[in-house]
């Protein structure tokens, strides 16, 4: 996964949030999400490629539609986004943003427990995933759930010759 952005400190949200299956018609509130989040985002064609394998779930942390609240145009219904790939007995997360408007009021987290719970229910054992060595936003989420740092992959991330920090958690 990528690096990017140090969130903002605010009170978490009573805002009525659901967590949900991505469909096609979100792409575009997805890539935005994506651009506002990676300095080298992911392509259209690759978020809607994922639509389409069995293996991969791309979950989003939203505010549910039809809401009547006075700022509902002015304020994006995606916020965050997790994709994952459940093969075997391994969860892969391969992406995972909140829009920096709502950063550390938690959607981040709930996504990635949901993903969790997803794969547990689906006979996984492992959650597998890559962070950029600088990303300490990222990787301090994962510490909090319990990931441990497990190697690291040199210049995994050719666009700036990173590295990248392999972490696992145990299901
Ligand atoms: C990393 C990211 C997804 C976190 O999203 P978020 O919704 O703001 O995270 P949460 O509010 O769920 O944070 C949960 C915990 O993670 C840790 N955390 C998250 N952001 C942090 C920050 N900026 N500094 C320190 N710890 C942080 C904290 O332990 C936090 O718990 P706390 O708020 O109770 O202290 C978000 O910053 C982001 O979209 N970054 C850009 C994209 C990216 O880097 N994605 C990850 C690729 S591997």
């Amino acid at each position: 996964m990528r690096a990017e952005q140090p969130g903002s400190s605010q009170e978490p949200a009573s805002l009525p949030l659901e967590i949900r299956r991505m469909q096609l018609p979100d792409l575009e509130e997805v890539m935005a999400v994506e651009r506002l989040a990676f300095k080298h985002p992911w392509s259209t064609e690759l978020f809607r490629r994922e639509l389409l394998h069995d293996w991969s779930t791309v979950l989003l942390c939203a505010r549910p539609r039809g809401r009547a609240e006075p700022d509902a145009e002015a304020t994006p219904e995606v916020l965050g986004f997790v994709i994952f790939w459940l093969v075997h007995d391994e969860v892969h997360v391969l992406n995972l943003a909140c829009h920096p408007s709502v950063r550390r009021r938690g959607i981040a987290r709930r996504l990635l427990v949901e993903a969790i719970e997803q794969g547990r229910r689906g006979g996984a054992s492992l959650v597998t995933l890559e962070v950029r060595r600088s990303n300490f936003p990222a990787l301090a989420l994962y510490r909090d759930l319990g990931f441990r740092a497990v190697g690291i992959r040199p210049n995994y991330y050719v666009d700036e010759g990173e590295d990248a920090v392999v972490m696992i958690l145990d299901l």
